[in-house]
């Protein structure tokens, strides 16, 4: 059985003070709450600057942190970036990688991305590969095939071993920040179509044991309906996340429904 994984990406917000605030606040909420977190397990994903605050939070807590990005290069002359190796060294355990904003504003392609996993996997670290397509290609019927592609990129060249960890976010393009939700019919086709094609590219066991979250405008109000779907495992949060009493009631609505 798969746990409920509640993610929050806090993309470019939060001064060090609020996102210490923050933190400190979740940490406590999660302390309270430790007798249910076999059950759901909960990322946050700061600018990398608040790191090391967020991890010295978390090391007590059952919080885990991840980053929002990562250098595709290994070390050297790459200014502005953040390596893999350096992630590691900071404790961070998660990175999300090929996020749509990424993807749009920074040119990222599949090929950066599948060298990103590997920087990560190599440095074990688990990525969080973000895929998803965007109005015009949902509207030309593309979905599948937009997935599809993006899925094969990602994971080209990548085997597993016993100690690979990799989740995805399906995040339609259109859906993030926007206040439209796929309808979790929608979400769910596409979540059945990316576990289909794992289990064919690798095994049975592997499609079944990835968590494969959604993401795209998730907020208390609809989260309940969406981890509903069978073959949805949790919420990657952009903008509900940044707010304390929303993501602890997405988190409180995970807890109840394990229960
Ligand atoms: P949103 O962002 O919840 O603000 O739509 C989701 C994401 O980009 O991960």
């Amino acid at each position: 059985m798969r746990r409920y994984v509640i993610a929050g990406n806090w993309k470019m917000n939060k001064t060090f003070t609020e996102a210490d605030d923050f933190i400190s606040d979740i940490s406590e909420f999660i302390d309270d709450n430790e007798e249910f977190m076999d059950d759901v397990e909960v990322l946050i994903f700061p600018p990398s600057l608040y790191l090391e605050l967020a991890t010295d939070y978390t090391d007590s807590t059952e919080i885990f942190i991840g980053a929002q990005d990562v250098s595709s290069h290994e070390s050297g002359a790459y200014t502005g970036e953040i390596s893999a190796e350096m992630l590691n060294s900071m404790e961070t355990l998660f990175c999300l990688v090929g996020h749509s904003e990424r993807r749009k504003y920074h040119y990222e392609t599949d090929e950066m991305v599948n060298a990103k996993v590997k920087q990560l996997l190599k440095n074990s670290i688990s990525p969080i590969i973000c895929i998803g397509e965007t109005e015009k290609e949902r509207a030309e019927n593309k979905t599948d095939e937009v997935i599809l592609k993006q899925l094969k990129g990602a994971f080209e060249g990548i085997d597993f071993d016993e100690d690979t960890d990799i989740y995805l976010a399906y995040e339609p393009v259109w859906a993030i920040g926007t206040g439209k939700t796929a309808t979790p019919q929608m979400a769910q086709e596409v979540h059945a179509l990316i576990r289909k094609w794992i289990k064919e590219r690798f095994n049975e066991k592997i499609s079944n044991d990835m968590p494969i979250l959604y993401g795209g405008s998730v907020k208390p109000e609809n989260i309940k309906i969406l981890l509903e779907q069978e073959d949805i495992d949790g919420a990657l949060i952009g903008g509900a996340s940044l707010i304390t009493e929303k993501f602890k009631a997405m988190i409180t609505t995970a807890i109840e429904l394990k229960k």
